[in-house]
């Protein structure tokens, strides 16, 4: 059984994809860490994010800490959100994200295009959204509980600038997928988020 869980940053799709490989015992990949770590390796190398070529090379998770905090900082996220755009790094991921969905018994995968990209054919797929404010709220307070000094406009303004992008692009723009069922969390609870998806997941299998 593969679950595609799919929606813009922040949206609650990353807790309600992991809640649900715990329900269903499957293994979980946020595909957002694999761009991620492109982003990072880019930061490191002093890559240039607006070469594709570039940012190809920088494919590679030889040196990559998938539990590295820095993978999660805003830099790393925006630098990602950049380098999501070239469809020869997207394909470069493509193999490395479907081999995952391919296991024995299945797997859940959360991301921008498992839906309809990386796994149409999946049995349950999600696509979690909120309101852009709902995002920044839940976005800035995870950042002052982390200790950053950051203000809610700018985190408002980036979470639409990262949604124009990931909705924006041309290869594998973030979109619901025909046969996805749609989960506004803007005014649900973690708990009441989670326990929608799997009554959402139950009425599809
Ligand atoms: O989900 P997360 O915020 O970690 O993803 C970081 C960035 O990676 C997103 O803004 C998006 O541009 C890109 N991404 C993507 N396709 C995915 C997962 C993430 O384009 N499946």
């Amino acid at each position: 059984m593969i679950i595609a869980v799919d929606g813009p940053a922040a949206s609650g799709k990353g807790t309600i994809a992991r809640a649900l490989a715990r329900h269903y015992g499957l293994p979980h990949l946020d595909t957002g860490l694999l761009y991620r770590a492109v982003g990072l390796n880019l930061l490191r190398w002093g890559g240039d994010p607006d070469s594709e070529f570039a940012a190809v090379r920088a494919c590679d998770f030889a040196q990559i800490d998938f539990d590295d905090p820095e993978l999660k900082s805003e830099t790393v996220g925006g630098l990602a959100s950049r380098i999501s755009v070239y469809s020869l790094v997207r394909e470069t991921l493509l193999s490395r994200q479907q081999e995952f969905a391919r296991q024995t018994g299945g797997a859940v995968l959360d991301g921008r295009d498992i839906g309809t990209v990386i796994a149409p054919e999946a049995e349950a797929k999600l696509f979690v959204t909120a309101s852009p404010e709902a995002r920044a709220t839940r976005r800035h307070a995870e950042l002052v509980r982390m200790g950053k000094a950051v203000h809610y406009d700018d985190v408002l303004l980036d979470i639409r600038a990262r949604d124009e992008r990931d909705m924006g692009r041309s290869t594998a723009p973030l979109l619901q997928a025909a046969d996805a069922d749609l989960l506004d969390t803007s005014d649900m609870t973690i708990d009441a988020a989670v326990q929608r998806a799997i009554a959402l997941v139950e009425a599809r299998l």
